[in-house]
């Protein structure tokens, strides 16, 4: 394995429009007269096809930061292009928009809704961006299948275990066939070995050309599965560090996860 500072020259990328591309992007919150401050000048590009994990201890800025490049909030300075386009001067339509479109969201705790069917809750994101209902179905079906639980569309969220549930909550991010997954967490409440499985099916997707953008504290997933590493340090970026050869998930599956010793 062959670790490097990263550089806008090591993922030969340099040509193309980063699909994300943030500088001086500041965050304050504002608890009565005290200010919080969240992220400080944090200055990022993200090429299409990396598989970027963010790492960093509580509070270091990691979830604000995705909830901008998500275009759930907005930062307090700075700028954000999101594909070349300045997300800042976007209106709120077109901002709901992009987010549909664009961007598939994975939450640590699933988010899904426990009354409806796997079916029902990866449709969701299609209702909301007006697909005919004939069309949703089977676009949902075809989500479920990529990650291997089409057998299990009628189930409800209680009636699936929670690797299933987050495969579910995958699902309902790529129906709409996003280039850009952002993941906050997701393997956070699972075990490591579905934590495995988890990861493997962000790498095929991340395989079929999705940009992935992963937060985790598992420093085996964020070192060994992933293109590149962040780390975060109290809002700013401490440490940036590209992997030319990721591990696939799936082979530290079948080897039943080594153990510290055997790294
Ligand atoms: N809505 C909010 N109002 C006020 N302060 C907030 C709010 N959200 C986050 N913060 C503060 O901003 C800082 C960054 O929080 P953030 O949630 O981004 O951290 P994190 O790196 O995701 O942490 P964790 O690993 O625990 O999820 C923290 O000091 C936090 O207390
Ligand atoms: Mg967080």
């Amino acid at each position: 394995m062959k670790y490097m500072q990263y550089d806008q020259q090591s993922n030969g990328a340099t040509a193309a429009v980063p699909v994300i591309r943030v500088w001086k992007l500041s965050k304050d919150y504002y608890l009565g007269r005290t200010v919080v401050p969240a992220l400080s000048a944090v200055d990022l590009e993200i090429a299409r096809g990396e598989f970027v994990a963010i790492m960093g201890p509580s509070g270091s800025g990691k979830s604000t930061l995705m909830n901008i490049l998500g275009c759930l909030d907005r930062p307090t300075s700075g700028n954000y292009w999101l594909d070349g386009i300045p997300v800042g001067e976007m209106s709120a339509g077109e901002l709901a928009d992009v987010r549909n479109r664009e961007i598939g969201f994975v939450f640590q705790n699933f988010n899904l809704l426990p009354w409806m069917t796997a079916l029902a809750n990866v449709q969701l994101p299609l209702v909301y961006a007006g697909v005919p209902t004939e069309q949703r179905e089977q676009r949902a079906l075809w989500a479920l299948a990529m990650v291997g639980l089409a057998s299990r569309a009628h189930h409800r969220p209680m009636e699936l275990s929670g690797g299933q549930q987050q495969r579910v909550a995958i699902a309902r991010a790529l129906v709409n066939a996003p280039s850009l997954i952002l993941a906050d967490e997701p393997t956070g409440n699972l075990d490591s070995r579905t934590s495995m499985e988890i990861l493997t099916i962000l790498q095929r997707l991340n395989a079929r050309g999705i940009t992935v953008v992963l937060v985790t504290h598992e420093a085996d997933i964020a070192t060994y599965c992933c293109s590149r590493k962040v780390t975060f340090r109290d809002g700013r970026v401490m440490q940036d560090t590209v992997n030319v050869t990721p591990a696939m998930a799936q082979e530290r599956l079948l080897r039943q996860l080594p153990t510290e010793g055997e790294r």
